[in-house]
């Protein structure tokens, strides 16, 4: 089938095969280019099928060549109906990593769940005995807890008062005012468990108990923080008590580990368009400028050059894992550079509907939104039909 993008607000209910296998081998050209990491040999990656989480495997895969298993949830494709972008970056990948002679298996279902753990942990057991290194990047608006029953839906308020600010909408560059009530404090304990370490705590203890983690292994969750602007309703919103939680689960989890000599971090990423942060009014605007900024200075980065650089230069050094005074990694470090965010502030005064085009880069916004489906990359022959119904290599 010919297949083009047919988007609904910020999801695109269609995606691509050629496009997101481009963009996998694009990432993968990448992590070859930048040489060897003495990094991790077996890899669990929860959340492995787009964003960072997709780039993190590819690194621990190509960069070190590790094997890897991942953990998502995605849509098959039907007849006629495309998958979803992750199953077709999944097919891709594992098709890449199988054919360089790397593992490469995975498991399509709730990560949430105690059956999918369950399903991970007999892989691992079968296959890889134990694993070095677990990387935690689900990114879900709801949680069913596999103790309670009980689903959680996360939300995105300000705390404490209501929030008005500037938003864009990036499909036709309108910039307007947007308004935003308080959250309850239900609303906080809703986002907190779906968002927050609860399930990360839940995964260690299950590997730890089942004897697959390695000694000395590391496992890395990821978190944000952003500038004063988006304070409100980011850091010091709903989600931002889910990342307080988060980060403060990985020093418990620190101490899970202790016996085996094993770590955990929270390495704090720059902003970045995911299908996770095209959801979070405000945050749109402020990305479209941040890139402008960073791009101008020659520090752009997307998902796979963070995760390059989180592996070589801080968990992979042979050294000390350099971190924050709250024990967290920084890759944020040149979003949050004074000079970047005082231009990005002058640059969020003036913005309006007519100034957007020349002081954003609303166009790498949209690009960079459509290219997760698998859209408007470079070198696809999108007027060619192609088949629909791929399947994923390793699909256990
Ligand atoms: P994403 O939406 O690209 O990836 C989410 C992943 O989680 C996908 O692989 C998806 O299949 C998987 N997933 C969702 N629900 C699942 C479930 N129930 N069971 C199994 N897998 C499930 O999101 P992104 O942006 O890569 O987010 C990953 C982490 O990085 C999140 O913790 C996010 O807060 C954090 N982060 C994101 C930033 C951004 O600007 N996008 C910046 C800093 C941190
Ligand atoms: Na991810």
């Amino acid at each position: 089938m010919i297949i083009e993008p047919k988007v609904r607000g910020f999801i695109c209910l269609t995606a691509h095969p050629k496009g997101c296998e481009q963009n996998v081998v694009n990432q993968i050209q990448y992590i070859q280019s930048k040489g060897p990491i003495e990094g991790p040999k077996k890899v669990l990656v929860i959340g492995a099928s787009t964003g960072f989480g997709l780039a993190s495997r590819i690194t621990s895969a190509f960069g070190s060549q590790a094997a890897t298993l991942g953990v998502y949830f995605e849509k098959p494709p039907q007849p006629g109906k495309p998958a979803s972008a992750g199953w077709y970056n999944t097919a891709a990948f594992e098709a890449q990593a199988q054919e360089a002679g790397l593992y490469a298996k995975s498991v399509n279902g709730d990560a949430f769940s105690n059956e999918i753990k369950e399903k991970v942990i007999g892989l691992i057991q079968a296959d890889l005995g134990q694993v070095d290194l677990v990387i935690y990047s689900v990114a879900s608006p709801r949680r069913t807890n596999p103790n309670t029953g009980i689903t959680h839906n996360s939300v995105l308020k300000p705390i404490g008062q209501s929030f008005t600010n500037k938003t864009v909408n990036f499909h036709n560059g309108v910039v307007s005012e947007i308004s935003i009530e308080p959250a309850t404090e239900e609303d906080i304990e809703n986002t907190v468990a779906v968002m927050g370490g609860e399930d990360w705590k839940l995964w260690i203890e299950a590997l730890k108990a089942a004897d697959v983690l390695a000694p000395g292994a590391l496992t890395v969750a990821y978190s944000y923080i952003g500038p004063a602007l988006t304070e409100p309703v980011y850091r010091k919103g709903t989600i931002g008590r889910a990342k307080d939680d988060l980060e403060a689960t990985a020093s418990s989890i620190t101490d899970t580990l202790k016996d085996l000599d094993g770590k955990a971090y929270v390495s704090v990423n720059k902003a970045l368009v995911t299908q996770a942060s095209s959801a979070i009014p405000v945050i749109p605007l402020y990305i479209s400028l941040l890139y402008k900024v960073m791009k101008e200075q020659g520090i752009h980065e997307g998902c796979i050059e963070q995760m390059q650089r989180l592996f070589q230069q801080r968990l992979y050094t042979n050294g000390t894992v350099p971190t924050d005074e709250k024990g967290r990694i920084r890759i944020d470090d040149w979003e949050m550079r004074e000079d970047v965010q005082a231009q990005v502030a002058s640059l969020w005064a003036e913005a309006t509907t007519e100034s957007l085009p020349q002081l954003g880069d609303l166009e790498g916004y949209k690009t960079d939104f459509f290219n997760l489906f698998g859209f408007e990359v470079g070198g696809v022959a999108y007027e060619t039909s192609v088949d629909e119904m791929v399947e994923i290599p390793g699909l256990a």
